[in-house]
């Protein structure tokens, strides 16, 4: 087992990033390949042998300026999200003026790399992350306008590239229970939601459409009714919203819930038909002392295994990989340590812990295999009700599979 990126492979790769090429995952992998003692499979050949969404948080500039930061992106995850290139004040500052080139950039480095692309975000709730212009709209139709233009064009220029999309992110005011004022809320009303799910929706009928959210990963509190209702209610007026994202940042010990926390929340908006997926985990260990770095990889693997377990879960993505590139430094100062590779590259305890989390997940089912989605179905069954103390609930003549 490697504990680190060796020099060999970091030359290797960045003689490739210097042709142009980005590593190819030339291995066809069995299970096997990564779970034999020694294995060495990266975290996305793990993610693609368990069939999830393994993604980061990346910005076009470090590709340019750091040579091990694009391939490192590139061999372990299987999607990307811009971590701002894609905002509305960056790419759309005027109401005549974009700025496709940063996210032209990384789309381009995905699509070579054959990862996924989230896009991140159609419109930002918070009215500080709204343009002037935008915030000085005067009438319900002018709100209108800027919306429609500003998500139609995004979301039609992207069509076949990006596949899911935060329509909309942080809906909730921040710690609070109540949409946020913003001058879509006053308007248009809170109707606003629905209806930059149906524009995006209109500009590329295939994209996955998620909500986004930060601090609702504990079911109990009034923030989380709040989001459930709101989710609730767009489900029920036939909106066409596919899933929920929870941003899962944490503030080991202060921001912490619980894997089975996680994992209950994600149930309740499964049970409405929708897709999870965690959005931009970070875990800051405001820890000085002690073994932090083994205590946040107990927390990826805890955090990890809530969607691990949940079928609706379709995947994982970090808010960057790299200590070297944290919002947090700007955020709340340096040293919080977040991400599963520390400043060097080197993988950390939370990259194990993330891996081995991951594999707990059952393998997709052989193409052709005729019945083992059905044994997976049952098998999957099984595990839960054995979780919750319960014999499966079988089809009347029908055997347990194990696959
Ligand atoms: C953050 C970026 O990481 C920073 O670089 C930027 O200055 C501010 O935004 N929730 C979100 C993300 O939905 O868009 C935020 O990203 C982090 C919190």
């Amino acid at each position: 087992m490697r504990t680190g990126r060796g020099p060999g492979v970091a030359a290797a790769l960045l003689a490739l990033a210097a042709l142009g090429a980005l590593p190819e995952r030339a291995r066809a992998l069995s299970l096997a390949d990564c779970t034999a003692p020694g294995a060495d499979c990266t975290l996305r050949e793990v993610a693609d042998l368990v069939g999830l969404r393994l993604g980061a948080a990346a910005a076009s500039g470090y590709i340019a300026s750091d040579p091990l930061y694009g391939p490192t992106l590139a061999a372990e995850f299987n999607s990307l999200t811009p971590e701002n290139h894609l905002k509305w004040p960056q790419i759309h500052p005027a109401p005549d003026t974009w700025n496709f080139g940063p996210a032209d950039a990384l789309v381009d480095f995905a699509t070579a790399a054959g990862m996924r692309i989230r896009g991140h975000t159609l419109l930002w709730a918070n009215p500080d992350r709204l343009p002037a212009y935008v915030a000085g709209a005067t009438s319900a139709a002018e709100a209108r306008a800027y919306m429609a233009d500003h998500i139609t064009t995004l979301v039609g220029r992207y069509a076949g590239r990006i596949d899911t999309w935060d329509v909309v992110n942080e809906p909730l005011e921040n710690l609070g229970d109540v949409l946020f004022d913003n001058v879509f809320l006053d308007q248009i009303g809170p109707g606003y939601i629905g209806e930059a799910f149906q524009l995006a929706h209109a500009a590329d009928p295939t994209a996955r459409l998620f909500l986004n959210e930060v601090l609702v990963e504990i079911p109990g509190s009034s923030r989380f009714d709040a989001f459930y209702d709101l989710v609730k209610g767009l489900v029920d007026a036939g909106v066409p919203i596919d899933g929920v994202g929870f941003q899962t940042h944490l503030l080991s010990p202060f921001i912490q819930p619980t894997g089975a926390q996680l994992e209950d929340a994600m149930r309740r908006f499964a049970d409405l038909g929708l897709g999870v997926e965690i959005t931009e985990m970070d875990v800051g260990m405001t820890q000085t002392a002690g073994d932090r770095l083994g205590l946040q990889a107990q927390i990826y693997a805890d955090l990890i295994g809530a969607c691990v377990r949940v079928a609706a879960c379709e995947g994982i993505t970090f808010w960057g990989f790299t200590d070297r590139y944290t919002w947090l430094d700007a955020a709340f100062g340096p040293g919080l340590d977040p991400l599963p590779f520390d400043v060097d590259y080197g993988r950390k305890p939370a990259w194990f812990a993330t891996r081995d989390a991951l594999l707990a997940r059952l393998p997709e089912p052989a193409p052709g295999a005729l019945l083992a989605p059905l044994a997976a179905a049952l098998v999957l069954g099984a595990r839960r009700s054995r979780r919750r103390g319960r014999a499966p609930a079988l089809p009347a003549g029908r055997a347990v599979v194990e696959i």
